[in-house]
C-alpha cells in the first residue's frame, strides 16, 4: 500500500510523530509537504494529497491541519475522496468499516501524539465491511456524478 501524507504548519509536528507507525506497519509513504512550521495555506497541501489518491497514485492519504476541519473540507471536494476527520479510535474504525474512508484527517492541535498514533494504527488495520455500506457509497458516487 502507498500512502500520501500532507499537512499545513499546524500539522507538521504530528505528521513526523505518526510516520513511525506507518513504518511499523510496513506502509510505503510519501510526504507531500509542508516541511516546517512556516505558515502556509492548508488547501495547497490538501489538494496535492487528495489529487494523488483520486488519480490512483496513492492508495490512501493522511492530512493534518490544526483542527482537521480545513483539510476535511478541501479533501471532500475532490472526486472519489471520502475523507474522515477522526479524533478518537471509534470514528477511525467506523470510517473504514462503514465509509471506506480513503483519507484520514487528523487535528494536530486537538489530540496528543499517542491518540494520533492509536487512530492511525486502527485506521490502517481495519477493512471495509461492504454489503449495505457499499450501496450507500454508490449513492455518494451518484451525488458526485449529478454535480458534474
Ligand atoms: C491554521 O492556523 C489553521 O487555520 C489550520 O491549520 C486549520 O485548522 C484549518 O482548518
Amino acid at each position: 500500500m502507498k500512502v500520501a501524507i500532507g499537512s499545513d504548519h499546524a500539522g507538521v509536528t504530528m505528521k513526523s510523530e505518526i510516520v513511525p507507525v506507518l513504518d511499523e506497519l510496513f506502509i510505503d509513504w510519501e510526504d507531500f509537504g509542508t516541511k516546517d512550521e512556516e505558515s502556509v495555506d492548508y488547501p495547497d497541501f490538501g489538494e496535492k494529497v487528495s489529487d494523488a489518491v483520486s488519480r490512483g497514485q496513492a492508495d490512501r492519504g493522511i492530512l493534518i491541519c490544526g483542527t482537521g476541519i480545513g483539510m476535511s473540507i478541501v479533501a471532500n471536494k475532490v472526486p472519489g475522496i471520502r475523507a474522515a476527520l477522526c479524533q478518537e479510535d471509534y470514528s477511525a474504525k467506523m470510517s473504514r468499516l462503514h465509509n471506506d474512508a480513503n483519507i484520514l484527517v487528523l487535528p494536530g492541535r486537538i489530540i496528543d501524539k499517542e491518540k494520533a498514533k492509536e487512530i492511525v494504527k486502527t485506521w490502517f488495520t481495519t477493512d471495509f465491511e461492504g454489503g449495505r455500506h457499499q450501496r450507500r457509497l454508490d449513492k455518494i458516487k451518484e451525488i458526485e456524478e449529478k454535480q458534474k
